[in-house]
């Protein structure tokens, strides 16, 4: 099949879905001769433009795995406002050395169900967003090894096909896909509060430069006053990792223990990064 452009379609607070969407994107662009183009849309002006793509796209779409799955306040713009229109896709998430779940499952279901025909995917590890040791420094050498491999074989397969395959790429996790991964206690009960977790500042280090108000994917900080959270906070913690200052950081009670119990559990292993043909 002949494709005219190939597309990195992303969202990333804190990067590391970025550097495999575009490692990715670029190198089976360049298999296949197509152009390269990008469209993040990490910002919430971002996400009020619509996308559609024809045949002669291919799509790298990629999002971090958040509680299991799609992050549940991007799902609606992926779901709605993404459109394949018979584009080959490839379906990407990154998760933070705990487990994909069923996040690529409904990505690549979520892809299909609106137009795109997904032909590969990968889940790669990326530094859990709450932790500097978790997954600490992926996606690494051996995982962007991993991206090269899945750019090359699928930039073969779309050179091999006459048409668009009639069933989507398998993928692993669960179809119907699971619940919510949900942050427990000790005692086995949800975190109380965990989702009303929101950043605090700390005054002394803050230089009020604006960057963290400019960056926040719900457009939750007050850039007037930057030690604000005004709006819904996802946790994605693009503020806090991207401080210059690391003057942002999370004092709540429940999500320090979650943070915890995840470095806990997970830090002291290699989750692997898998690819899907
Ligand atoms: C709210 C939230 C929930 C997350 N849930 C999971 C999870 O269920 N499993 C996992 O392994 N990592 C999880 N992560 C970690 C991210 O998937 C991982 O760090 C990813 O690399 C972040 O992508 P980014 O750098 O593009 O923002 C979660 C992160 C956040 C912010
Ligand atoms: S990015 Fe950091 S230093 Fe800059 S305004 Fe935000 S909290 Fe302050
Ligand atoms: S306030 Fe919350 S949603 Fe906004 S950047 Fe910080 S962690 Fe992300």
């Amino acid at each position: 099949m002949e494709i005219k452009t190939v597309w990195a379609v992303y969202f990333s607070a804190t990067g590391t879905t970025k550097k495999v969407a575009a490692a990715l994107g670029k190198s089976i662009a360049q298999s296949l001769g197509s152009a390269y183009q990008e469209y993040c849309f990490n910002l919430p002006a971002a996400r009020e433009k619509e996308l559609s793509f024809t045949p002669e796209d291919l799509v790298v779409l990629a999002l971090p795995v958040y509680a299991g799955r799609v992050p549940n306040l991007l799902l609606p713009y992926v779901r709605d406002s993404i459109h394949g229109g018979g584009a080959l896709a490839v379906p990407v998430v990154l998760y933070g050395n705990r487990n994909f779940d069923d996040g690529l499952m409904e990505l690549r279901n979520v892809a299909r169900d609106n137009g795109f025909v997904p032909v590969a995917a990968g889940a790669f590890v990326g530094e859990h967003s709450f932790s500097r040791v978790l997954g600490a420094g992926r996606p690494d050498e051996e995982d962007m090894a991993l991206v090269q491999e899945l750019a090359d074989r699928a930039a073969d397969k779309v050179k091999s096909l006459t048409e668009a395959p009639a069933q989507p790429v398998e993928v692993e996790g669960c179809d119907p896909i699971r619940p919510y991964y949900t942050p427990r206690d000790r005692h086995g009960e949800p975190i109380k509060d965990f989702l009303k977790a929101k950043p605090v500042t700390d005054p002394d280090k803050c230089v009020k430069c604006g960057l963290c108000a400019r960056l926040c994917p719900m457009g939750s900080i007050d850039p007037g006053d930057v030690s604000s959270v005004t709006g819904k906070c996802i946790k994605c913690c693009a503020c806090v990792k991207n401080c210059p200052k690391g003057a942002k950081y999370f004092d709540h009670e429940g999500y320090l223990y979650h943070q915890k119990e995840l470095e806990e559990q997970y830090a002291g292993r290699r989750a692997p990064s898998k690819i899907f043909l």
